[in-house]
Order: structure tokens, then sequence, then C-alpha cells
């Protein structure tokens, strides 16, 4: 039976993984590597560490596996988005790549909006307002910033797309990744002429787009040695790593629409045509569905607020984690499912970096409201649960005001681990959940559109039907539902009350410095 390799390419590591042809698992294997912040804000990688991690990876998953070379009949990539890597002209990295996560560009966001002739005109062309997190500002900060770099560029790439190009030597990305460049023409799937001549930007510099399932080239001579696979094996375009797991969730048809509490919590929205948030809240960008789009809510810090907790207030829960051998995220909803729906009052902004759906807004700050001398370290646990989950609920009720339909939601990344978490969301989104099958995330999503794409299945939604299936479902429990429904309102009262403040304290903490 044909195999597929499935490459992430993430920001803490990347993850390869084999997949045989039904979508059943042969092997898989992480590497991790560091990422630094040379100054406040600024968020850097080495795309040299990529390339080492996908040779190890690789190496590791087909020895494991014990594959042959020959049996892998294509090859699917995945990874952060919006990440920038500046090659020169004989495919050397400048400067070390500027992450998804860096905000060293507020100042070029404001002026991509003003050459675009304001705000409205920029989502019109590109389907989105600019972000700091996104592609477009950090060439414009490169050009301003460090000439000596920019001068010398003669290829942008995104962080898969340097991996493709180490595999294959083509210089290409495709539709899903793209899209969260600023730089793409998100409705005509193609790079968007009237913008980059606005910003000056040449189109020689971007790489060719393909479809996500399209084969972008094939591995060539030098690659195909280093790793122990053929020549000439087939890369397909793969997709940015929202878009390739929301594939390998099966998030492919109207209706479904996946909420993923990882670090950052995203709602991923299958759309058929394209549809935009006039306030641009939420992303509109492709799909790795061929002629379909996604809109995407992102929450930036949903486990991310309780892993915050862990790590500072979790020692107790960790000493005793330690003596029982089990994970202290355990211990801590234990606890947490000893404090009642809606903690008595308590609320957590789980604003902890700012935050990008629903308020766009890098002073926002997390923030405990309500507190009372009944509550004790269960309420404090639970709040941050819900905090993160009203966060989600954000995102799925803009999806709901863009009249998408929700049938179905289907939960993953850790928050979908957890029963207790399961029926808490399930609870404060009065709405039935349910969990698949596939946990694999990016990676399977990538190795499904390789199959897809060199003829293993007729389509990413053809792969997706016949590998990927419900395993459990929770439904709202009438009580809970009912005081989360009462809830909500005050979660978002709460950051209005508090916006100027966040902004007034960013002064603040500036004018101490
Ligand atoms: C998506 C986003 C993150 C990164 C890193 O817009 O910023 O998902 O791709 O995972």
């Amino acid at each position: 039976m044909a195999v597929f390799l499935g490459i992430d390419v993430g920001t803490s590591g990347t993850k390869t993984l084999a997949m045989r042809e039904n979508g059943t698992l042969l092997a898989s294997a992480t590497a991790e590597y560091p990422l630094s912040s040379p100054k406040p804000g600024w968020s850097e990688q080495n795309p040299e560490d990529w390339w080492k991690a996908t040779v190890e990876t690789v190496k590791k998953v087909m020895k494991a596996g014990k594959i042959k070379p020959e049996d892998i009949a294509g090859i699917g990539l995945s990874g952060q988005m919006h990440g920038s890597v500046f090659l020169d002209k004989a495919g050397n990295v400048l400067r070390p790549a500027i992450l998804w996560n860096d905000q060293r560009t507020a100042a070029e966001c404001a002026d991509i909006e003003k050459k675009a002739g304001g705000r409205d005109k920029l989502i019109g062309m590109v389907a989105n307002p600019a972000l700091t997190g996104f592609t477009a500002p950090k060439i414009l900060w490169l050009r301003k910033n460090e000439p000596k770099f920019y001068d010398k560029t003669t290829q942008i790439l995104l962080p898969k797309d340097y991996v493709r190009f180490r595999l294959t030597g083509e210089f290409a990305t495709e539709v899903s990744d793209a899209s969260g460049t600023l730089l793409l023409d998100v409705k005509n799937r193609q790079w968007c002429k009237p913008l980059l001549d606005k910003l000056d930007i040449s189109p020689s510099l971007l790489p060719k787009v393909y479809e996500s399932e399209e084969v972008s080239g094939k591995l060539n001579a030098a690659s195909a040695k280093l790793l122990d696979l053929k020549a000439g094996t087939p890369v397909v375009g793969g997709g940015g790593d929202q878009a390739a797991g929301a594939v390998g969730n099966g998030i492919v048809k109207r209706g479904v629409i996946s909420a993923t509490m990882g670090t950052s919590g995203v709602v991923f929205a299958h759309s058929d045509e394209l549809q935009i948030d006039p306030q641009g809240r939420v992303h509109t960008f492709c799909h790795a569905v061929r002629d379909k789009w996604h809109v995407m809510g992102v929450v930036l810090s949903a486990g991310g607020s309780l892993q915050w907790y862990r790590n500072q207030l979790g020692q107790n829960e960790i000493a005793a984690a330690k003596k029982i051998k089990t994970d202290p995220y355990n211990l801590m909803t234990e606890q947490a499912s000893e404090a009642p729906p809606g903690c008595e009052g308590l609320f957590f902004l789980p604003y902890l970096s700012g935050e990008r759906t629903p308020h766009a807004d890098p002073n926002a700050r997390g923030a405990w409201i309500g507190l009372s001398l009944r509550h004790g370290s269960a309420h404090l646990i639970r709040s941050v649960m819900e905090g993160a989950s009203y966060a989600m609920r954000d995102c799925l009720e803009i999806v709901n005001d863009m009249k998408i339909p929700i049938r179905e939601i289907r939960l993953s990344g850790g928050g979908a681990r957890s029963e207790f978490w399961r029926q808490m969301q399930s609870d404060l989104y009065g709405r039935r959940v349910v969990t698949t099958n596939a946990e694999e995330g990016p990676a399977y999503g990538a190795a499904l559109l390789a199959a897809a794409g060199t003829g293993a299945y007729k389509g990413v939604v053809e792969a997706c039907t016949a590998t990927i299936k419900n395993v459990t479902s929770t439904d709202p429990q009438a009580e809970a539902k009912r005081i989360y429904t009462k809830c909500y309102p005050m979660f978002g009262r709460l950051y209005k009350s508090l916006k100027n403040d966040f902004a007034e304290l960013q002064r603040l903490i500036a004018e101490c410095e």
C-alpha cells in the first residue's frame, strides 16, 4: 500500500509522520528547535534548524515504520504561517526568519493601510486588515530597517516553502499559506498585483502559487540522497498549519467547524464562497480545498492561559502530579470541577499576549474580575478554562453573524483531551461538540493532501471522508448552559469597560521604563 509523508514545520519543532493510503499511521517523529527574541516583541528562528529537523524526522520515521523509499508516493508540507525567509540570488538565507508572533511591525501595518487607500480598501483587495504577524509588514520593515539585506533579497518564502525549496529546488507556495502574507488576492487565488504596486514590492520576489493538493515539484537528487528517499518523489503544495490542521480534522464541508484549544485557540469554518467580515475581526483565507475558503478566529492565549496558571501558580499540582506520576493538568481539572459553572461571579480575561479575535488589540491584558473571599484555587482554575472558552465563543459568534452554518463543532488540541473541558465547551457554546479519530494535526492533513494530490483519492474531501470519523459526542447540560447563557454577555462587557485602561496601562509602562 502506498505511503505518504506529512511534514509540519511548527514553531516549537518539526513533526513528520508517515500515513498509509487508508489513513492509518505508520510512524511519527518530532525534533525541536529554539526561538530567539533578540528584542522585546521580536520572534525569530533560523531556517537551517527547520531543514535539519526535517532531515532528522524523515529519517527517523522511515526507520521506525520500516518504510522503503519506493513506497513513498508523495510528500505534503505544512507549517507555521506568516513567517518570512529572505533569500539572496544564490539561495542563501540573509537573516533569521521573522515569525508569525513577532510584534515589531505596528508602524508598517499603519503604512500599508494608508498606501492601500484605507482599511476598507485593503480588506477589499486582500480580504484582511494588516496585522503585525502577517508577512507584508515584515517585508516593509526589512526595506526600512535593514536595506543591506533587502537590496540583496531575490526571493521571500514562508517557513514550509523554504523546506520545499530545500527538498525540490523550487520557489513555490500554495493558496492557504499565501493568504496569510496579506499579498494574495484571496478571491482570485493569485498575487494581488494592485497592492504589490502600491507597496512597491516586485512580484518577482514571490514564489509561484499552487492549489494545496497540486504537485509543486519533485524531490531533487541531492535531498533524496540526504533523506534516503527516491529522487522524483512528488511534493504537493500542502497548507498553512491551520488549513492543513483543518484537513487533518475533516473540516472540508459547509457547516462543519473546528474549535482547537492549543496554546492559541482557533475557530475554523469552511466556506463554499468568499465571505469577509467587514470589521476584519476574523481572517478570511483560501482553504486547502480547491476553490474553497475558510474563516478563522484566533485567540492568542487559550490553552496558553491554563499553561500560564500551571507554570506560575500550579506548583502544588506539579509536585503532587510528580508523586503519583500523572499530568498536572489532570489534577487541575479535577480541582476545577469542584467549582460551579460561572464560578460564582468570577471571570478571567485570557488576554495574556494581547488579542487578535475579536478585539485585534495588542494592549489587551489578562485579568481576574469578581474575586471574593469565597473564591479558592478551584474557582481560579475553572475561571481560566471558562475565560478561554468564552473567547472561543466570541469567534463562534462572529462565524454565526456571518451566516456560516454551525452544524457540527469538532474539538481538538489539549482542550479536547479532557472530558471535563469538552463538557464545559459544549455547555458554554450551547451546542453539541464532537471529537474525531484524527489527533495528529497539521502533519496528518499534509499527508492527506499528498494522497489527494497524487491520485490516491479524487480530492481532499474524498480523502477526509474515507479516513476521519467522529469518536466522541458531548451535548450541553441544561443547567450549565442556562448559567453560561446568562454570564456570556458580561464577559464581553468587561473587556469593553477595560479597553481604554489597557491602552493607558501600556502608556504608563512606557513612562515608567
Ligand atoms: C495563524 C497563526 C498561527 C501560526 C503558528 O494565523 O498565526 O496558527 O500559523 O501556528
